[in-house]
C-alpha cells in the first residue's frame, strides 16, 4: 500500500514516515520544507534504511501536486500539512486560513481527480475549545477555538465530513492529538522549532541546553493540582503508531471516525519541569508569569475509543517523553541547522 504523506518533513509527519516505512508501507513525502528540512528527510532513510520518496512541492501549487498523484498514484493520504504556530495565526489570518484551507481544498480536489478517497487528517484538541467537560471523549461537543489556527482545524474537520456526505465513498479519519513531545529515541529526528518556542518542551529543552536563561510559567493559578496549567503530553512516537493503526481502518466499511490520540493522563507545567530536570540531570530556572491568553486550566483526553477500535494505545510516559527530547536536544543542540 502507498501513502501520501503531506507535511512528512515535519516534526510529527518524519516520526510517522519512520513508523509507515518500518510497518512496510510505501512513503511518499510532499513537503514545500517551510517549517522543516530536507535532512529530516536524509534521517528518516538513516534510521529505517529505506527512502522514502519526497517531493519539494507546495500544497498551493495546485499543479504541481496533481502531477505527483498522476506519478505516484497513492491508496491513501495522511495530511499533516499546515501551518501551526498559535500566536502567529492570531497576527496572521489571512495566511493560515490561505495555507490551511486551500492546501487541503487543493489536496482533496486532487484526491477526487485521481480517486483517491482514504485521507488521515492531523486535526487537535483545540477544537474542543474550553471543553465542555475533562476527560474530554470524542462526543464531548466542538467548541469554540480561539485563534485561527484552531478554526482552521475545525472547519477542515468540517470539509471532510461535508465531502463524505457528498459521497459516502470517502474514508475520512479525523485524529485529534493532544500534546505530541518527545523524539525518536535515536536521536536524529525531533522538533526543531523555529525562533522562539511556542510550546512548552521545546522552550523547556532550550533552556536545559542553555539557549535560554528561564522558563516562563504562564500562571499558577488555575484550577489544577499544583495551580499551573494541566496537559495530556503524548510521545510523538505513540503518535507515530496511531497513524498506522488508523491505516487498517480503509479496509472496512467509509465513514468519517473521529479519534482522541493522547495518554489519558493530565500533566502540570511543574510536572513537565521537574520531569526534564530528571532527564538532563540539573535545574531548570523558572519564574511564574501572568497566565497567556486563550489558555485552559486543563485538557486530557479519554481515549478509550482508540484502543477499543484501532487496538491501539499509549505506551511511553512523561519521563520517556522528556528523557528522548533531551537526547534529541543534547545531540542536535541547533536542530537541523548545523548539526
Ligand atoms: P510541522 O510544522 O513540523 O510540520 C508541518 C509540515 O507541513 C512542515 O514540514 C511544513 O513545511 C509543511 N507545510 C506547511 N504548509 C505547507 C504547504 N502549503 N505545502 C506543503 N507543505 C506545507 O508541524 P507538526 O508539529 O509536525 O504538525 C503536523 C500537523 O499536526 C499540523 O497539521 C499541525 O497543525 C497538527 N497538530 C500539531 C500539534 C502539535 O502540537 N505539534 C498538535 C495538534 C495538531
Ligand atoms: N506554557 C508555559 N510556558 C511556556 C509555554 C507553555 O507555562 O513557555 C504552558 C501553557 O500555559 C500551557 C502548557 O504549558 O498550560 C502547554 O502549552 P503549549 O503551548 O505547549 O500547548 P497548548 O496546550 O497550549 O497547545 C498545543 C498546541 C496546539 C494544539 C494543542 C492541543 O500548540 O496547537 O496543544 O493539541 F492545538
Amino acid at each position: 500500500m502507498k501513502i501520501l504523506v503531506t507535511g512528512g518533513a515535519g516534526y510529527i509527519g518524519s516520526h510517522t514516515c519512520v513508523e509507515l516505512l518500518n510497518s512496510g508501507y510505501e512513503t511518499v513525502i510532499v513537503d514545500n520544507l517551510y517549517n522543516s528540512s530536507s535532512k529530516a528527510v536524509e534521517r528518516i532513510e538513516t534510521i529505517t534504511q529505506k527512502k522514502p520518496v519526497f517531493y519539494k512541492v507546495d500544497l498551493l501549487d495546485k499543479t504541481s501536486l496533481d502531477s505527483v498523484f498522476a506519478k505516484e498514484k497513492p491508496d491513501a493520504v495522511i495530511h499533516f500539512a499546515g501551518l501551526k504556530a498559535v500566536g502567529e495565526s492570531v497576527e496572521k489570518p489571512i495566511q493560515y486560513y490561505y495555507n490551511n484551507l486551500t492546501g487541503t481544498l487543493n489536496l482533496v480536489d486532487c484526491m477526487k481527480n485521481h480517486k483517491v478517497k482514504n485521507i488521515i487528517f492531523s486535526s487537535s484538541a483545540t477544537v474542543y475549545g474550553d471543553p465542555a467537560f475533562v476527560p474530554i471523549t470524542e462526543d464531548c461537543p466542538k467548541g469554540s477555538p480561539t485563534n485561527p489556527y484552531g478554526w482552521t482545524k475545525w472547519m477542515i474537520e468540517q470539509i471532510l465530513t461535508d465531502l463524505h456526505t457528498s459521497d459516502p465513498g470517502w474514508n475520512v479519519i479525523l485524529l485529534r492529538y493532544f500534546n505530541p513531545i518527545g523524539a525518536h529515541e535515536s536521536g536524529l529526528i525531533g522538533e526543531d522549532p523555529k525562533g522562539i518556542p511556542n510550546n512548552l518542551v521545546p522552550y523547556v529543552a532550550q533552556v536545559a541546553i542553555g539557549k535560554r536563561d528561564c522558563l516562563n510559567v504562564f500562571g499558577d493559578d488555575y484550577n489544577t493540582h499544583d495551580g499551573t496549567g494541566v496537559r495530556d503530553y503524548i510521545h510523538v512516537m505513540d503518535l507515530a503508531t496511531g497513524h498506522v493503526k488508523a491505516i487498517e481502518k480503509f479496509s472496512e466499511k467509509s465513514e468519517v471516525r473521529i479519534y482522541n490520540l493522547g495518554t489519558g493522563k493530565g500533566c502540570s507545567v511543574l510536572d513537565i519541569l521537574h520531569a526534564y530536570e530528571k532527564a538532563c540531570g540539573h535545574n531548570i530556572p523558572y519564574e511564574i508569569k501572568p497566565r497567556r491568553a486563550g489558555d485552559v486550566d486543563a485538557s486530557y483526553s479519554e481515549c478509550n475509543k482508540a484502543k477499543k477500535e484501532l487496538g491501539w494505545e499509549a505506551k511511553y510516559n512523561v519521563d520517556d517523553m522528556c528523557t528522548d527530547s533531551w537526547r534529541w536536544q543534547s545531540m542536535n543542540p541547533d536542530g537541523y541547522g548545523q548539526s
